[in-house]
Parts: structure tokens; sequence; C-alpha cells
């Protein structure tokens, strides 16, 4: 015979422990997970600044920081100046030489990379006089990353080079992350001297 049966109060108590025990652990369950998240949060920030191309200066003020840090993790591994940085690398900074790394500061991100044969250009995505990187809000610069649509393309074309339906994947936090990075790069005008991959 099964002893709880035989002590009804006995097993009454132990239920009652074990529902009052059981939103406790799933807390602290869920705290652990949230320093978790945190750690790597804070880890990718600070990534994201150590990884900023030398050279390139940073305009902090009024920017959220722990974005701007996020934003330049992604921009600067998602290899967005591998198209928008014409030439990429400073003359003897060229990795795939074998060269250590100088990504062009002086270009960076101020697009003119050609893709021949076809008429595409990369486009300048620093932010113009109104702080607006590539001119687009970030309403607009989400939509331009998830549908591939540039607002200010009257006909509404598709970005035929840009890996949009990728990048696009991106949360939304992600995506602002990267505006506020770009909000923070230098200024710069369109490339003079657009060309292909050298
Ligand atoms: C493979 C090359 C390539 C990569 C990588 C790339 N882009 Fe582009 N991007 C382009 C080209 C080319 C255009 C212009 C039009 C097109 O694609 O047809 C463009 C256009 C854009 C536009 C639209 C602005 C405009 O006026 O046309 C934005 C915004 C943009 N890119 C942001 C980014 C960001 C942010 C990243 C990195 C997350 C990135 N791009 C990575 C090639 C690239």
């Amino acid at each position: 015979m099964n002893h709880l049966f035989a002590r009804p109060g006995l097993s009454i108590a132990i239920a009652c422990a074990a529902v009052a025990w059981l939103p406790m652990a799933i807390q602290v369950q869920a705290a652990e997970s949230n320093e978790g998240g945190d750690a790597a949060a804070a880890s990718r920030i600070k990534r994201g600044f150590e990884i900023v191309p030398g050279g390139v200066a940073l305009n902090l003020a009024g920017r959220n920081r722990a974005l701007v840090g996020l934003g330049s993790y992604l921009v600067n591994s998602a290899g967005c100046s591998d198209c928008h940085t014409h030439p990429g690398f400073a003359p003897g900074g060229n990795p795939y030489l074998g060269q250590p790394e100088m990504i062009n500061a002086g270009q960076y991100l101020a697009g003119g990379r050609t893709f021949p044969p076809s008429p595409f250009v990369s486009a300048n995505i620093t932010p113009d006089y109104a702080g607006h990187p590539a001119g687009l809000t970030l309403t607009q610069f989400i939509q331009t990353l998830r549908t591939g649509h540039n607002p200010n393309d009257a006909q509404g074309a598709l970005l035929q080079v840009m890996p949009w339906p990728f990048y696009g994947k991106m949360t939304d936090r992600d995506l602002q992350a990267m505006y506020e990075y770009l909000r923070a790069v230098p200024s710069l005008p369109d490339n003079p001297d657009p060309g292909p991959l050298p």
C-alpha cells in the first residue's frame, strides 16, 4: 500500500512545497539565462568597438553607445565594407595578399565599387548632411534591408547586388544597431573614383 495514501496530510504538504518551489526554480533559471544573454551582448559590444577600422573616428555624440558597439560588430563582420568601401584596403593592407589588414579608412563605406558587366555601383552608406546613413531614415533603412526596395528609388527597383535577402533576416534591433553605427561613422562624399575589385 502506498504510504502517501496512508498519510494524506503529508502528501498534501509535499505537493504544496513542490508547487511553492516551482516558480522560484523557474525564476532562478530565467535569471541565469539572462545573465548569459547580458554577457553575450556585452562581449559583442566590446568586440564591436575593437574592430572599428583604424583611422575611422566615430562620432558618439547623441548616439546610443551600446547600439553603436553592436552595430559595429555586425557591420564590420557581415561584410558591408567588402562592397561599400572602394578600394577595400589601404595600400599594403590587403589581407588577401597576406598583408596585415588595413581598411581604406579614407573611403570607408563611401561606395563606388562596380560589378562589371552589371551596371550596379555600391552606394555611399555614410551619413548624409542630415546624419542619415545612405540618406535613409531608420524605417527606410530597415525596409530596404528587409525588402530590397530602396525608398529613394522612384521605380522601387529591387537591389540586385546587395545581399538584402540575408541581412533582412536579422532582428529589428540588429538592423537598428547597424543603423546607429552607420550614423556614427564619418560622413564622406560619394567615392570620386569608382571601379571594380582591384
Ligand atoms: C556583395 C556586395 C554588397 C554587400 C556585401 C553589401 N552591399 Fe549594400 N549595396 C550593394 C550595392 C551594389 C548597392 C546598390 C544597388 C544594388 O545592389 O543594386 C547596395 C545598396 C545598399 C543600400 C541602399 C542604399 C542605396 O542608396 O542604394 C544600403 C542601405 C546598403 N547597401 C547597406 C548595406 C549594409 C548595411 C551592408 C552590410 C550589412 C551591405 N550593404 C552589404 C552591395 C553590397
